[in-house]
């Protein structure tokens, strides 16, 4: 099975262009406690390089594009997201890699939980163990 749960928003577009609407537990597979942006990442940069244990995310990229790399521990597969109407659900103990962003990329993340870096986990090592218990 894969690790890639995409999700299509649809597009609510009239004459005067599109607009998306992102609602807990109606587009958004879950309660949304938290919305964060990444942008203005530099050329070459990659970030995340972590997992969490339990709290749940929705990625949507809506302006420009980048590539996430997603691990179970038994396999990596990569998808690109650069569409503001296509979100990348990530709901399991699985580690997230982020790279080759656009100049103009701005990357929306929407999270089930408040920030709390007790729910990651930074170490490759700690997170396989973590997959095996
Ligand atoms: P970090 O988790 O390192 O970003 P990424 O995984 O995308 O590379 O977060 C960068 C900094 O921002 C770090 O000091 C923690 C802080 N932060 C918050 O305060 N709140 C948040 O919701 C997030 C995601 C990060």
């Amino acid at each position: 099975m894969s690790l890639i749960k995409t999700i299509n928003f649809p597009p609510l577009g009239d004459d005067r262009g599109s607009l998306v609407a992102l609602e807990s537990f109606k587009t958004v597979p879950f309660e949304i406690k938290r919305v964060y942006y990444i942008f203005g990442t530099k050329e070459g940069v990659a970030r995340g390089f972590h997992a969490h244990k339990s709290i749940k995310q929705v990625m949507v990229c809506v302006t420009g594009s980048c590539n996430i790399l997603l691990d179970n521990g038994l396999k990596r597969e990569e998808v690109l997201l650069d569409s503001p109407t296509k979100g990348l659900l990530i709901e399991d103990l699985i580690w997230r890699e982020m790279h080759s962003f656009s100049p103009d990329c701005v990357l929306i993340i929407l999270a089930n939980e408040y920030y709390k870096e007790n729910d990651y986990i930074r170490d490759y090592q700690e997170f396989l163990s973590a997959i095996k218990n």
